[in-house]
């Protein structure tokens, strides 16, 4: 079938096709079909070992699927062959995890400019000025020359946040950026993820953060045993699931 023209805004920045993914015997990705438009915030919701980290790795080129297709922008991610072709990839994708992975004996501000300096090529002088910027953004301005053992987990979040921005990504991926924060500093984590997908970052969120998700989200993609058992909007999602199971996760999440 000829594929319908579509302009560069119409095109979708990730678009996953018949993904499937095995780990030796241990099928976990079983045809996974997703697409994630420019400035749009998917979230990925389900439970413990549906699939949800292995389906962001898949993007980002640290997994190899063993069928399907996975395109970024113009690359075909699946098709990527060497290491340097996949590193090339991941300076356009931020992944923020859970753990933030901050260099313990390095400033907040040299967490910042280190890859920007050192895989970009920036000046120090602009790298610096924009860290700046973006933990004005974060709202970290008093941290500037902290060490990350000196703040919160949800400063070192947002530390982590403003160090993938630094890269100028194209797309966000973040994987449970808010399971390991105390309960009082989730919510300044997901207000700084809230801003960036209303300035118009691409985000792609797993979370079991349900209300968020609702609030933040154009699309939901419910997943279970490796497959999308069911996809909507918020609404349809939260409000309507037609799925049994859909509704059964959502029911006990709510109880
Ligand atoms: N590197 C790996 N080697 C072997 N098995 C793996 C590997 N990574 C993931 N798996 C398996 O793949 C399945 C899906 O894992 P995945 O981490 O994607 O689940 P998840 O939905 O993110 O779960 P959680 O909510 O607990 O993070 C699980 O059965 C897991 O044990
Ligand atoms: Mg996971």
């Amino acid at each position: 079938m000829p594929q319908p023209y579509l302009s560069p805004e119409q095109r979708p920045l990730v678009e996953l096709r018949n993904v499937h993914v095995s780990f030796g015997s241990n099928h976990v990705l079983k045809g996974i079909d997703l697409t994630v438009r420019k400035g749009d915030a998917v979230s990925i919701i389900g439970p413990s070992g549906s699939g949800k980290s292995t389906i962001l790795r898949c993007i980002n080129g640290l997994l190899t699927p063993e069928r399907g297709e996975v395109v970024v922008g113009n690359t075909s991610v699946h098709t990527l062959r060497t290491e340097a072709e996949r590193i090339a990839l991941r300076k356009r994708i931020g992944f923020v995890f859970q753990q933030y992975n901050l260099f313990p004996h390095l400033t907040v501000l040299d967490n910042i400019v280190i890859a920007p300096i050192r895989i970009l090529g920036v000046e120090r002088e602009i790298a610096e000025r924009e860290a700046r910027e973006l933990l004005a953004k974060v709202r970290l301005s008093d941290k500037v020359d902290a060490y990350p053992g000196q703040l919160s987990g949800g400063q070192q979040q947002r530390v982590a946040i403003a160090r993938a921005l630094a890269m100028h990504p194209e797309l966000v991926l973040f994987d449970e950026v808010t399971s390991a924060l105390d309960p009082e500093t989730v919510g300044e984590v997901l207000s700084v993820i809230r801003q960036l997908v209303e300035d118009g970052m691409t985000c792609l969120l797993v979370t079991h953060e349900m209300r968020f998700a609702e609030e933040v989200s154009q699309q939901i993609v419910f997943t279970e045993g490796g497959e999308i058992v069911e996809r909507g909007t918020p609404r349809e999602i939260f409000h309507a699931p037609r799925n049994p199971r859909t509704h059964a996760f959502i029911n006990a999440l709510r109880n």
